[in-house]
């Protein structure tokens, strides 16, 4: 398997010199436009180091990695488009600012991307949300998709798609092939992510170019069980079982 040099960069306050910083590996990059990494933060460095330690127990994982969807889910909607509003505040005076524009929905992928669905209830109150269960076909090897179950009205809506991993990216491709089938265009998909491969973000951004992948880090590769590396293991076995 192909792996990328990981980059390495300071990380901590502007205010310090970068000799007084701890370095850390930080996102590969990817010259993909519709791929939109986070700013690779003290922050969000730290919340991915604890996920990522074997040794973190389930309750810190499960918190650690809310704190990541979160940061996910607020700038997945800085991708949504707004309108121009003016509204009058308590004194008398009136604000000029935008609100967002149309609806939306989530859909998670079964089951790892359930986790992320309260991230999504927390910043859209009331938002309704699809599930997909997509898995190998025993005989084919091949992703199956098993059950869908979509809001009725979503080719009307943007589609938040949850997945914490992008691997290979079988699985989310399919999945939006069957958004697209129920009449949802690929520039209105913005895909969340917490790790990726640059294969599977290579895979999303020349199969689906007008959709949006955010994702909090593309990690180095792959390896020979399409696990992310250095990853963190199993994402929905830490989340919910382990
Ligand atoms: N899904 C996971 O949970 N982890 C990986 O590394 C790849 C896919």
């Amino acid at each position: 398997m192909a792996h990328t040099k990981a980059p390495s960069q300071c990380v901590g306050p502007e205010y310090r010199p970068d000799g007084q910083k701890p370095t850390a590996t930080v996102s590969t990059e990817v010259s993909h436009e519709n791929v939109h990494i986070l700013p690779q933060t003290s922050q969000l460095i730290a919340l991915l180091t604890t996920i990522r330690d074997q040794k973190t127990n389930r309750a810190d994982f499960i918190f650690y990695s809310n704190r990541i969807i979160r940061l996910l889910v607020e700038e997945g909607l800085n991708h949504l488009p707004v309108v121009q509003q003016t509204v009058t505040t308590p004194v008398g005076r009136s604000y000029s600012g935008v609100n967002f524009q149309g609806k939306i929905c989530g859909v998670s992928i079964m089951r790892a991307g359930e986790a992320m669905e309260q991230g999504l209830r927390e910043c859209c109150r009331s938002v309704r949300i699809g599930k997909i269960l997509i898995q190998r076909d025993e005989e084919t090897s091949k992703p199956r998709l098993f059950y869908a179950k979509l809001p009725e009205d979503i080719a009307d809506r943007w589609v938040l798609l949850l997945d914490p991993m992008l691997a290979t990216g079988g699985s989310a491709l399919m999945a939006v092939d069957v958004l697209r089938s129920h009449g949802v265009p690929e520039e209105r998909i913005l895909f969340l992510n917490l790790i990726a491969s640059p294969e599977g973000a290579n895979n999303f951004a020349q199969k689906f170019p007008k959709l949006r992948v955010v994702t909090a880090f593309v990690d180095q590769g792959l390896d020979g069980k399409n696990y992310i590396v250095p990853g963190l293991g199993d994402f929905g076995d830490r989340y919910y079982t382990m």
